[in-house]
């Protein structure tokens, strides 16, 4: 099983603006199923505390910064996502926890899989006997 792991993003540079892409099979290493992007998040908020047998996501912090720890049960990483050129693949049967949300922050989440209320374990001990 992967770890979580951090990687680049294509960052096209422009005096107009920068731009950043991501296709399936390319950058993506599965079929893109669902997009979903959390923000308006309060300060000291902690979002997940779950893990999904069976869907892998890529975090991308299309603005601002937080952080995602990470936990595959034997052991545990915390990362800061703070570009928009950079992807954070988070794997089946991980356990993640994303909190210290700054102002305004934006986390873009690419599933490979459709939204299915079964598809999570949400008890620590669950994921641990998983
Ligand atoms: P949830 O995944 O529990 O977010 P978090 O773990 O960060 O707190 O989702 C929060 C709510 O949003 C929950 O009621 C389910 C709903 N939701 C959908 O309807 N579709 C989705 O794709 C996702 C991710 C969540």
């Amino acid at each position: 099983m992967t770890f979580p792991y951090l990687f680049e993003l294509p960052k096209i540079i422009d005096s107009r603006g920068n731009l950043s892409v991501v296709e399936n099979h390319k950058e993506i290493p599965f079929d893109i199923q669902r997009v979903f992007w959390i923000y308006d998040v309060p300060t000291n908020i902690l979002r997940g505390g779950h893990a999904h047998p069976n869907s892998e996501q890529i975090l991308i912090a299309v603005h601002g910064r937080f952080s995602v720890t990470v936990d595959n049960g034997k052991k545990h990483e915390t990362f800061m996502l703070d570009k928009p050129n950079q992807g954070l693949f988070i794997g089946n049967n991980i356990w993640r926890e994303m909190s210290d949300f700054s102002d305004g922050a934006v986390c873009l989440v690419l599933a490979s899989k459709p939204y299915d209320p079964t598809g999570y374990i949400r008890n620590y001990d669950d994921f641990l006997n998983s």
